[in-house]
């Protein structure tokens, strides 16, 4: 029998696409939408301890082949996120609670409510390029990504996963970090680092100048960080980057990837993408013979 169902760490998928973090994910409602659109899995958009109004406009920037965003992590904070997530359960697709903070004990706190709300796992965000404090510039320390990975696993029971950022030489040492500090998977990649200037106005187009560019854009990236992590550690990994079509997610998939993540593509495509990408999924399976996807983990690295 052919399945699309996979296990990323423990969790139980229907296929292996999830909704990528700050798309579609803010919102109970707009959460329950993706899962009815298909999707084996959903995130949600980051979440830190306070509200954040995030940056002024404009923080979005629309290219042929992607976007560059610098949304500057705004939310409600995890209070008010309780009642989204109490919405967003009805799904009965696993939720993946993710969380930005800058200290161990702040991640620790967050995690301990996302895992009350009811969330299947949490994804700390270790790679947002854009927020000044967070993200990226956390992530792309080894120890600091050690203890914050520790200091979770610690204090919650539900898997731990941990979204790192392709803006580094240390990609393999922060992945090993994980590894060391018991982490239970690896989500690959945040955004990459870029910028968009107006000929007209003569300036930066984002408020924030630098964002984080994702769509097709990227997949190059995504893909070789997922093969060097593949290498480099055995936790699962979770392929992230210019996902927009079922040989698309062959390709994480081949290079090391579990399962994937699908974010940009939603907004350029719609949310028929999940089922477009599950069907081309079923279809390469029977044209291959294959009857599960965890055949194909990592056949490019036979070469
Ligand atoms: C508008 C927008 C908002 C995003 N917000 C978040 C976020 O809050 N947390 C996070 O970890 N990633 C965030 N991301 C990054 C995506 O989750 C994903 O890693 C990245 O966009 C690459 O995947 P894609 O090419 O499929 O979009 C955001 C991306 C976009 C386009």
């Amino acid at each position: 029998m052919t399945t699309l169902e996979v296990d990323l760490a423990g969790i139980k998928l229907r296929n292996p696409t999830i909704l990528a973090s700050g798309v579609m994910g803010e919102t109970g409602e707009s959460l329950l939408k993706v899962a009815e659109a298909g999707a084996g899995g959903l995130v949600t958009k980051s979440i830190g301890l306070e509200p954040r109004k995030g940056y002024p406009n404009p923080t979005l920037v629309e290219l042929p082949d992607g976007y560059i965003n610098a949304m500057g992590l705004p939310g409600p904070g995890i209070e008010a996120f309780a009642e989204e997530m109490e919405v967003a359960l009805r799904s009965r697709v696993p939720i993946i609670g993710s969380l930005f903070a800058a200290i161990p004990e702040d991640f620790t706190t967050l995690a301990g409510k996302m895992e009350d709300y009811g969330a299947a796992a949490v994804e700390l965000n270790l790679s947002c390029p854009h927020a000044k404090g967070y993200g990226m510039e956390v992530g792309i320390d080894p120890d600091a990504v050690r203890s914050i990975v520790s200091s979770v696993k610690g204090a919650v029971g539900i898997p731990v996963m941990a979204k790192l950022t392709p803006n580094t030489h240390r990609l393999v040492e922060v992945a090993r970090a994980v590894e060391a500090a018991g982490g239970d998977a690896i989500v690959a990649v945040n955004t990459v680092k870029a910028m968009a200037i107006s000929v007209e106005a003569r300036r930066p187009i984002l408020y924030n100048r630098t964002g984080g560019l994702s769509g097709p854009a990227i997949k190059g990236v995504g893909l070789r960080c997922v093969y060097e992590l593949h290498e480099a550690v055995a936790l699962p990994i979770v392929g992230v980057g210019g996902i927009e079509r079922s040989g698309d997610v062959l390709e994480y998939m081949m290079a090391g990837a579990s399962a994937v993540q699908v974010g940009s593509a939603v907004g350029r495509k719609g949310l028929a993408v999940f089922r477009e990408i599950t069907d081309g999924l079923m279809s390469y399976m029977g044209a291959h013979d294959l009857g599960d996807l965890r055949e194909i983990v990592g056949v490019a690295h036979a070469h």
